[in-house]
C-alpha cells in the first residue's frame, strides 16, 4: 500500500535558523519513514516582498542543502524547487479566479507584512496564501505539517478546495481531496533570543535574535551568552511570567534529546551563569554534524543540482495530472 503523503515547504529568504530546524525540518525527518514526503523551497513566495536577484538562486540551493544536512534523505523524500514547476503558478491563477477578495483581505499575516512594507505592497503579497493553496493542493497530501502561524493559510486552502469541489465537482466525485493540517502545538515554537514572546524569525532585523544553522561555534556561544533572561534563580518550564526561560529550556531539551521532565529536574536549581554555557555547548555539538554535511553539500553543486532535477521530475509526476484534472473540471479546452 502507498504511504500517506506529506507536503511542506520553507521560503527561501536568507539563512535557516534553529526555529526552522527544531520547529519544522526535524519533524519532517521523523516523518520520512512513514510518509511519502514532498518538501520544497518556496522561492516564488520569497519574491512577494522586494528581493535581491543576486542571492535568490543561491538561497534556494542553501535551503536545499540545509534540508539534506538536517537529515532529509533525497532517496526517500522528494525535494524540489517551487519555481521549477510552472504548475504552481498556473494553479494559483486558476484559484485566483475562484477566491473571493475578502478571504484574502482578512489574512493576519498579510496585514502584518503589509504594515511593515508601507507603500510597497505587491499584489503578490496579498496573493501569497492562494499560491500556498496551489502548492498544497497540487499534491493532494494527506497531511500538511506547519507552524501555528500558518493555521489561517491552511484553513484558506481547505476553503479553496471546498469551493472548487462545490463549483466544479459533485458531492460523490469531488475534484480534490481536502487536506488535514498538522499544526504544531504553540509550545513547540522556538522563540526569539531577544524576546521570548516573539517567534524566532528570518525577518527580525536583529541577528542576535536567532541562531542560524550555519553559525560558527563562537557566534552561537556569544548569542546564547547575550540572550535575554530574567533575574530569577532556578529554571522552569511553562511559567507565563518567564517566556525566555521556557524558550531556552525548550531549545536545550530538543537539542539534547531529553524529555521535558528530565530537563526540568536537571535545571531546577541552576542559575543562568551555569545554564547558558551548558546550552551553548549542547547547541554547538548538535549543530556540528549538520554544518559539516552542509559545507560538503554546498561544495558539490553537481550533486545538489541532480537531487533537485530528480525532485522536479518526481514532483511533476504528481502535480501535472492534478492540474490537468482541475482544468478539465473547470471546462478548459484540451490542447
Ligand atoms: N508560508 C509557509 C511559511 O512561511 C511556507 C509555505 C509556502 C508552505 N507554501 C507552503 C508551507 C505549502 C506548507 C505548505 O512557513
Amino acid at each position: 500500500m502507498a504511504k500517506p503523503r506529506i507536503l511542506s515547504g520553507i521560503q527561501t529568504t536568507g539563512n535557516l535558523h534553529l526555529g526552522n530546524y527544531l520547529g519544522a525540518i526535524r519533524n519532517w525527518v521523523g516523518l520520512q519513514a512513514e510518509y511519502d514526503c514532498f518538501l520544497f523551497m518556496a522561492d516564488l513566495h520569497a519574491v512577494t516582498v522586494p528581493h535581491d536577484p543576486k542571492v535568490l538562486a543561491e538561497n534556494t540551493l542553501k535551503v536545499a542543502a540545509t534540508y539534506i544536512a538536517c537529515g532529509i534523505d533525497p532517496e526517500e523524500s522528494t525535494i524540489f524547487v517551487q519555481s521549477h514547476l510552472p504548475e504552481h503558478s498556473e494553479l494559483a491563477w486558476l484559484f485566483n479566479c475562484i477566491t473571493p477578495l475578502n478571504w484574502l483581505e482578512r489574512m493576519i499575516q498579510f496585514k502584518e507584512k503589509a504594515k511593515k512594507q508601507g507603500e510597497n505592497v505587491s499584489i503578490g503579497l496579498m496573493d501569497y496564501p492562494v499560491l500556498q493553496a496551489a502548492d498544497i493542493l497540487l499534491y493532494e497530501p494527506d497531511i500538511v505539517p506547519v507552524g501555528e502561524d500558518q493555521k489561517q493559510h491552511l484553513e484558506l486552502t481547505r476553503d479553496i478546495a471546498g469551493r472548487l469541489n462545490y463549483q466544479f465537482g459533485t458531492e460523490k466525485k469531488p475534484v480534490l481531496k481536502v487536506p488535514e493540517p498538522l499544526i504544531r502545538p504553540d509550545g513547540a515554537r522556538i522563540m526569539s533570543l531577544t524576546d521570548g514572546t516573539k517567534k524566532m524569525s528570518k525577518s527580525d532585523p536583529s541577528e542576535q535574535s536567532r541562531i542560524d544553522i550555519t553559525d560558527s561555534a563562537q557566534a552561537i556561544t556569544k548569542k546564547i551568552k547575550r540572550a535575554k533572561t530574567d533575574p530569577e534563580r532556578g529554571l522552569e518550564f511553562d511559567n507565563p511570567e518567564r517566556p525566555e526561560c521556557n524558550n531556552l529550556l525548550g531549545i536545550y531539551q530538543l537539542l539534547s534529546n531529553q524529555t521535558k521532565e528530565a530537563v526540568a529536574a536537571e535545571c531546577k536549581d541552576m542559575g543562568w551563569g551555569q545554564f547558558k554555557p551548558l546550552l551553548a555547548e549542547t547547541a554547538v555539538e548538535a549543530l556540528a554534524p549538520i554544518q559539516e554535511k552542509y559545507t560538503e553539500l554546498m561544495s558539490d553543486r553537481t550533486y545538489l543540482l541532480q537531487v533537485l532535477a530528480n525532485g522536479k521530475e518526481k514532483a511533476q509526476a504528481v502535480a501535472t495530472p492534478t492540474l490537468k484534472k482541475i482544468k478539465a473540471a473547470m471546462g478548459f479546452m484540451q490542447p
